[in-house]
């Protein structure tokens, strides 16, 4: 939840001068808790990725500075708003390799829950892996396609699996490794845990798979597909082009070319 105080947004931009002494402690508190669940769990692209941002415990990133590091990394930047995007300027944005964040931080009796995403989840979690030129890639290019289909509920929804269970939810294996990549799972403490245990259910990532399986934002997922490396998972765009293609001229409705103005906000930006 938003908290009324000076405002960590101005003109469509950060105020880094606006963190209070408590945004400044929860920054360090998630920071601390984080690296100690993800150490051996998450993707080491990601960890390499926290480095390459300038990333610590000790300051709340700059956007600035952050930009000035992955522009030349891999083109991308973030740029601040103000809470969750509508699905078509959050795909025009990515489209553009513009990743959109809030600027604002839980406060410190909401470390473990929140009810919409804030900056350590669309930060911390997220910026890390834009460093990585084939996750990039692969962001990019599943805007282009949602963007084909902007206003298209019916492939929108399809797209937003695909983003649900990579960008937000996706494990990786790595050196024979169960690791996390997924940002809904490295900014959540318990679900950083379980999501490598016993309790769910873990599938090879496959296109039509996902493109068949919903998924429920409120509880931790009780599935998760796994990724070989993340130059495959861009290769994958190509499918999912494909058989998104080939389900909505099934459907004989909502084809590209009838879509309509007002994209709805179905895909989630968390
Ligand atoms: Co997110």
């Amino acid at each position: 939840m938003k908290k009324s105080k000076i405002s960590t947004l101005k003109n469509g931009r950060q105020n880094h001068a606006a963190y209070t002494d408590e945004d400044h402690l929860v920054w360090r508190l998630l920071f601390d808790k984080q690296m100690e669940q993800l150490g051996n769990r998450a993707s080491l692209h990601f960890m390499e990725g926290l480095k390459k941002t300038g990333f610590t415990r000790e300051n709340i990133p700059h956007f600035e500075e952050v930009n000035r590091r992955l522009i030349k990394l891999t083109g991308w930047q973030v740029v601040a708003v103000e809470g969750i995007v509508e699905d078509r300027e959050f795909f025009e944005l990515l489209s553009e390799r513009k990743f959109p964040a809030t600027t604002w931080l839980r406060s410190q009796d909401q470390l473990e829950y929140l009810e919409e995403p804030d900056m350590f989840h669309d930060v911390f979690a997220h910026v890390p892996l834009l460093s990585n030129p084939a996750f990039a890639d692969f962001l990019q290019q599943i805007s282009r396609i949602a963007l084909r289909y902007a206003g298209n509920e019916e492939a929108i929804e399809l797209l937003s699996r695909v983003y649900w269970f990579t960008v937000e939810f996706g494990l990786i294996r790595e050196k024979g490794q169960l690791r996390i990549y997924g940002a809904g799972i490295l900014s959540s403490a318990g679900e950083s845990t379980y999501c490598l245990g016993l309790d769910p259910m873990h599938f090879e990532f496959g296109v039509e798979q996902i493109l068949n399986t919903g998924y429920c934002k409120s509880e931790f997922q009780d599935r998760y597909f796994i990724i070989d490396s993340f130059e495959k998972l861009f290769a994958s765009t190509a499918e999912i082009s494909e058989l998104i293609d080939t389900m909505m001229s099934k459907r004989k409705i909502f084809a590209p070319e009838e879509m309509s103005k007002n994209g709805q906000d179905l895909v989630p930006s968390w």
